[in-house]
């Protein structure tokens, strides 16, 4: 993982996940980042910045009236000359700062005067992250372009368990390995499909699946954040387009086959969508009218979009998902080879329908390997970064 040559603002604030900042702040020189540390007060009682000094080899921002700068302007240059700021951890009031755009300490000046990227990691106990303030202010920032990062479900300090870890060292690196540009994907044509399709029995009524669309969302935003050119096929659906993807947007079956052919030779073609099996032969001109008699409808196989793509001889990288009520491992890996995929994502539909969470196992040729639960971004990047190796090989 390499950041050579990229100017990183490393923030932290006050919360008991601080100590692993320091960790993280060895991971990115290591890599080669040119680090600046700016704590806010209350990081400093959790560590002090002799540590972050040592780590980075620079002094640590604290202060917006220690202005070192001969203009008195430090504020603005140290994010100025930066490529990235990454907030880690971001404690629940930071977020609800940043959120209102206030400019109270230096960090938060640092992050409103900035032109690069900005990407938080949140970190707090469990129901400080699922109090609806907290998750407006997120829902806010990341309407704002800002990219957040977990939190992690798991065992909390507090000791109480549940989602408000601080993402690891290693996966914060990673992420922004992405982010910097040097994207796992850069260069390369993803094409996403998500959402349910809608085969239609008449004007008003029709068959369908039940998909959120948000795992298929959250890939194409995680190809995108890697560096790739992303088109999103969608179903209906109630989600906003990730910023900085093409979405075309479809209803039947038909019509997603139709569109996924339309844009051409890919790199890589995720089908994330829960396409309907069968629609409905010779759909109703007028709504039919309801009788005491029962009604037979005819149902037509409709193409299968995924197997069609991988059996092209120029075919991308595929990868299929498969949602299934039990006997998961078995059905996705007899899936995989019907289909002829390198890649598999197995999950419980029980388990995962309009969630925003879920469990994951990837298939490939080298076996199986589960993604624990976590929130669908989340396992959206993981996913991406699992793939990228076997496109290589
Ligand atoms: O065969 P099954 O529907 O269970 O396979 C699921 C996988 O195949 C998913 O990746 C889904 O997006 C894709 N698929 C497709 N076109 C279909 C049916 C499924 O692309 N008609």
């Amino acid at each position: 993982m390499s950041l050579a040559g990229k100017k990183i603002i490393l923030g932290v604030t006050g919360g008991i996940a601080a100590y692993k900042a320091a960790e993280l702040c060895r991971l990115l020189v290591k890599a080669g980042a040119g680090v600046r540390v700016a704590m806010t007060e209350a990081a400093c009682q959790f560590v002090t910045p002799l540590t972050f000094q040592a780590l980075s080899g620079q002094p640590v921002l604290r202060s917006v009236w220690a202005n070192d700068a001969a203009d008195g302007m430090a504020h603005i240059h140290a994010s100025r000359e930066a490529d990235l700021i990454l907030v880690a951890p971001a404690s629940a009031d930071f977020l609800a700062r940043l959120a209102q755009g206030r400019a109270d300490d230096l960090l938060a000046t640092l992050c409103l005067a900035r032109t690069c990227p900005l990407a938080v990691a949140p970190a707090m106990n469990r129901e400080m992250w699922a109090a609806a303030p907290t998750q407006r202010n997120v829902q806010q920032l990341a309407a704002d372009g800002v990219r957040i990062y977990g939190p992690a479900s798991g065992k909390q300090a507090c000791g109480e368990t549940g989602p408000g870890r601080m993402l690891e060292p290693a996966e914060l690196l990673a992420a922004l390995a992405d982010a910097t540009g040097a994207g796992v994907l850069a260069g390369l044509r993803v094409l996403v499909t998500a959402g349910p399709t809608f085969e239609p029995i008449d004007p008003v009524r029709g068959l369908t699946n039940r998909s959120s669309g948000k795992m298929g969302y959250a890939i194409a935003q995680a190809a995108t954040e890697a560096g790739a050119t992303v088109c999103l096929v969608s179903g209906p659906t109630c989600l906003a387009t990730p910023a900085g993807v093409r979405r075309v947007d479809v209803v039947t079956a038909a019509d997603m086959h139709a569109a996924v052919l339309a844009e051409g030779r890919q790199d890589v073609f995720i089908a994330v969508a829960a396409v309907a099996d069968y629609r409905v032969e010779g759909v109703a001109p007028h709504k039919i009218k309801k009788s005491a008699a029962d009604l037979q409808l005819n149902l037509v196989a409709n193409p299968d979009i995924l197997a069609d793509i991988a059996a092209r001889p120029d075919a991308p990288f595929c990868v299929g998902f498969a949602a299934e009520t039990e006997h998961l491992a078995e059905q996705a890996e007899a899936k995989r080879r019907r289909k002829k995929l390198p890649l598999l994502v197995g999950n419980l539909a029980q388990d995962t329908l309009g969630s925003d969470a879920a469990e994951l196992i990837l298939f490939d040729d080298h076996g199986q390997h589960p993604l624990p639960r976590a929130d669908k971004l989340t396992l959206a990047r993981q996913l991406i970064r699992h793939l990228v190796p076997l496109m290589n090989r």
